[in-house]
């Protein structure tokens, strides 16, 4: 979604600022725009690609202070006008936003009334008006001004012809960073865009504000008082973090290959054989409080809700305790309850998600326990949790989500198999899920390397207009992260369901033009789920069935896809693999940008 870039040193800023938007492109955007303080003020945006914006920008756009942005539309079409920086009238004060201004209509009418023209549909171009409008005499001064009227989220950076040496930086729940240079200073919002210049960075808090000049940066409050943010080190891999193809692959690809990797990763140092159990040093509970916990409640948004699902399920399984997922977003708008014997659990790849955030901050604000499953270090979530779990999945460019949502599902896992010890579950059961965990891997190389017979069956699959994903109790969220996979990058409407459900109410769509996808695990409900595919052959549905080798599908008319066996409980993750090279290969089949796929965000940092 949205992307800030800034700079405040001795380079010209406008190609280093394109630059760095290059590098948030990944995020999801439909325009974007550069401002730069030189001599005087100049703005160039377009909608459309930043190359968009490299192909127009002015040989002569110099300046060694400016603020760059990449738009994902809110407020108005994405149009030139609508992107990123917006002015005030006489162009001498430049702004970026991400976030919502949720009074802006209420501020528009009160600048139009005042005589301002406003020139855009957006939210954002309020705040341009209100800073020239102030009558404080720093820029420091009339930011704040502007920020008294103003309700909403806000990652801001604001620059002014008079004030050339500075950009002023404002954050209300909306990610922003400080990067610390030799005698030049950067400003993000995400890591990715400052990677290349800085590994020295600053974490701005909510409420916070920073002036940034070439010579370094404060922080500060709306009431002026100083605040003691520090930059550190972040121990980053450049690399990692570029963009585009890799070996003329999509990242999605490359991301997938790397599982085996990152779920090594996730798993190291974290399993305890002696003991057959996990250790999560960053749950900051003692076995005391773990034992303390009568319920757990999983909290994410989009697939990471699916896999929170998978995760419930685990949790039950290993720990007996009562265990669900919910949507962030529906949570956070119904008043929950908040049970201080609950753990509250909240999963996020980016750490960003606004509506995740908000459902963390609700459970805290009612004084309930709230851990992290985030793969992006020091991001927001992780932030405001009170401990938690780090993916290590490695930074993920791609919008749809792979590499970081299996090492979610060894997250839970984990998490369940140290509750689990905790409490009731045997010795022997815990070395089984041990050795279940530390043969994710090499099993995840192998269902990789079927890549061949999915690509085949995702082209059948392509073809049609609509299907159906259906798994039963532990394969249902398998089969929601698969449907989700699947419309995400193909555009195909592809519609979970339980199997239990199908014949009370979809089976009537069944036909030869609706294939279905089916979960069928080797485990206890195999029969049942054999028997409601039958019925789905009856009517002459089309069936891909992702299964164990030695599952008997009898007569069935359907393509197979073997995964490798593991413990029942881990089951749901070698089964969710292929589910993504089916997504992935479809949409190849039809031609799409799988990394960047239409109207999608890979952080959605709006409600
Ligand atoms: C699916 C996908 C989204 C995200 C969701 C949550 O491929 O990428 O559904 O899972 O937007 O994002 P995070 O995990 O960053 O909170």
């Amino acid at each position: 979604m949205c992307g800030i870039v800034g700079y405040v040193g001795g380079q010209n800023a406008a190609p280093l600022l394109v630059e760095a938007l290059g590098r948030l492109e990944h995020r999801g955007y439909d325009s974007a725009g550069v401002a730069v303080v030189g001599s005087q003020l100049k703005v160039t945006k377009r909608a459309g690609r930043v190359r968009d914006l490299a192909d127009v920008l002015p040989k002569r756009m110099s300046g060694r202070v400016g603020i760059g942005h990449t738009r994902w539309a809110t407020h108005g079409p994405a149009t030139d006008v609508n992107a990123h920086p917006h002015t005030d009238t006489s162009g001498t004060v430049a702004v970026v936003h991400n976030g919502i201004i949720d009074n802006a209509a209420a501020l528009r009418a009160r600048l139009t009334d005042q005589g301002v023209a406003l020139a855009s549909d957006t939210d954002t171009e309020v705040f341009a008006h209100l800073v020239a409008l102030s009558g404080a005499d720093t820029l420091e001064g009339k930011v704040i001004d502007a920020l008294d009227a103003v309700e909403g989220t806000y990652g801001l950076a604001v620059v002014h012809a008079d004030f050339p040496d500075r950009v002023v930086v404002a954050r209300n729940g909306s990610p922003l960073l400080v990067g610390v240079g030799e005698k030049e200073m950067f400003v993000a919002s995400d890591l990715a865009a400052l990677v290349r210049h800085t590994a020295t960075v600053a974490h701005l808090a909510d409420g916070e504000l920073a002036t940034v000049t070439a010579a370094g940066f404060t922080t500060f409050r709306r009431d002026l008082t100083r605040t003691q943010t520090t930059a550190r080190e972040v121990d980053v891999d450049p690399s990692a973090y570029e963009h585009g193809q890799i070996d003329g692959r999509p990242r999605m690809y490359t991301e997938m290959l790397e599982q085996p990797a990152s779920v090594e990763r996730a798993l190291r140092g974290r399993l305890d054989e002696r003991f057959a159990t996990a250790h999560l040093g960053g749950l900051e509970m003692d076995a005391r409080s773990l034992r303390a916990v009568r319920r757990v409640k999983i909290l994410g948004c989009g697939s990471a809700y699916y896999v929170g699902q998978m995760g419930a399920s685990l949790v039950e399984e290993l720990a007996r305790v009562p265990a669900d997922a919910e949507a962030a977003s529906e949570f956070r708008y119904r008043d929950p309850v908040i049970e201080p014997d609950t753990l509250y659990v909240a999963v996020s790849q980016s750490g960003e998600t606004i509506d995740t955030l908000l459902a963390v901050e609700e459970i805290k604000r009612k004084g309930g326990r709230v851990i992290g499953l985030v793969n992006v270090v020091g991001s927001a979530i992780a932030r405001a949790c009170d401990g938690g779990i780090y993916l290590h999945a490695g930074p993920e460019i791609a919008v749809a989500s792979t590499k970081a949502l299996t090492t979610m599902f060894v997250g839970f896992a984990l998490l369940a198999l140290q509750l689990g010890r905790v409490r009731d579950l045997s010795v022997a059961d815990g070395r089984r899920l041990v050795a279940g965990l530390q043969a994710l891997p090499a099993q995840i190389e192998q269902v990789l390397d079927g890549e061949e017979r999915i690509a085949e069956a995702a082209k059948a699959l392509a073809a049609a207009e609509s299907l159906f994903f259906v798994g039963r109790v532990r394969g249902y969220p398998v089969a929601r992260e698969g449907a989700q996979k699947f419309k995400e990058i193909s555009y195909r409407h592809a519609e979970a369901y339980q199997m239990s459900e199908l014949k009370h109410g979809p089976l009537a769509l069944i036909s030869p033009e609706v294939p279905t996808v089916a979960i069928v695990p080797d485990d206890e409900l195999t029969d049942r789920n054999v028997a409601a595919l039958h019925e789905i052959d009856a009517r002459g549905g089309p069936l891909v069935v992702i299964t164990h080798a030695g599952v008997d599908l009898g007569e069935l008319k359907a393509e197979r896809i073997d995964v490798p066996r593991n413990e029942r409980e881990l089951d749901p993750l070698l089964l969710t693999v292929p589910l993504q090279l089916l997504a992935y290969h479809a949409a190849l089949t039809l031609g799409h940008d799988v990394d960047k796929p239409r109207n999608l965000a890979k952080s959605v940092t709006v409600e």
